[in-house]
């Protein structure tokens, strides 16, 4: 099958759009690429965007895009997942920088953009704010944890790399540890967005700058047991949760274990399924507040 190799943007409805371009650019550092009325896209270092922001009543994750191999024939791809019972759609020239589009809904309704990259836009290394390296991975609370697992294996080619109990499963579409998140909920919703930082002077900076900025951290700086990441989360000025982390577990697909970086407890740690144990959570020890839900 064309499973999808990387995650390339994410699309959220905002209300306010101005404050939020002002988060993404001043404070997490990524580059406004693109305007329209009711839009924005904003890159980080490689892509025309990693991140589109389009005006809507309440925030909300709407759309993934994901790119395939220049290799992979889209129409294929288009019918291996309309061979699931999906509807799929074809669009061109449906975003800057995309010329050809499959898309299709997760079984929550968050849109999913499957593409090509072919041409590359390569920003202007930015002189403020943050600047991660890259989108990482976004995270869902889902109703049906199993269901949407599933779907994100057989429709897009995801592998899991781990869960936790039943309950919360991680999943991979590259070397990275994970790329979605799905978390057992009695809601669809968005959880977090989570951009890679170069290492933990990046995150020291990086904490300093949401200082300067007003921003407090909810949770963090820790290290997750699962994908063993440093990680921080705060609060974005339209409510929805960002991640900053560094030292995400690699998968070495042909050996089927994660390198340590830098150590692991398991050894080799493959994928497994984890017990509910604090570790899971955070090795440093401290659990995350009620705040984490909201
Ligand atoms: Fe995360």
């Amino acid at each position: 099958m064309i499973g999808v190799k990387k995650i390339s943007h994410a699309t959220y409805e905002t209300p306010d759009l101005d404050q939020q371009i002002e988060y993404y650019t001043d404070v997490l550092g990524l580059t406004l690429t693109a305007r329209e009325k009711d839009a924005a896209f904003l890159a980080s270092t490689l892509d025309h965007h990693s991140v589109v922001l389009r005006k809507g009543d309440h925030s909300s994750c709407v759309r993934l895009g994901f790119q395939v191999a220049l290799e992979d024939d889209l129409a294929t791809f288009e019918k291996q997942t309309a061979a699931h019972g999906i509807k799929t759609q074809r669009k061109s020239n449906p975003e800057p920088s995309i010329a050809e589009m499959v898309t299709f809904e997760d079984p929550k309704g968050t849109v999913m953009e499957v593409f090509k990259r072919a041409d590359f836009t390569p920003q202007k290394y930015p002189t403020k704010g943050i600047v991660p390296h890259k989108l990482g991975h976004v995270a869902f609370f889902v109703k049906e944890v199993k269901k949407v697992t599933d779907f994100y294996c057989n429709v897009l080619g995801f592998r899991v790399s781990d869960w936790m109990g039943d309950t919360f499963s991680f999943l991979r579409c590259g070397v990275d540890h994970h790329t979605i998140n799905l978390m057992q909920d009695p809601e669809n919703r968005h959880f977090h967005t989570a951009f890679e930082l170069r290492d933990w002077g990046h995150m020291l900076t990086a904490c300093d700058t949401l200082s300067l900025n007003g921003y407090k951290l909810l949770w963090g700086p820790g290290r997750h047991g699962i994908g063993h990441n440093l990680f921080t989360y705060h609060r974005a000025p339209n409510g929805l949760i960002t991640e900053l982390f560094a030292q995400l577990d690699q998968m070495n697909e042909e050996l089927g274990y994660f390198e340590p970086r830098p150590w692991h407890r398991d050894r080799p740690q493959k994928p497994k399924v984890w017990q509910k144990d604090p570790n899971a959570s955070n090795y440093w020890g401290i659990m995350p507040t009620e705040e984490m839900r909201k």
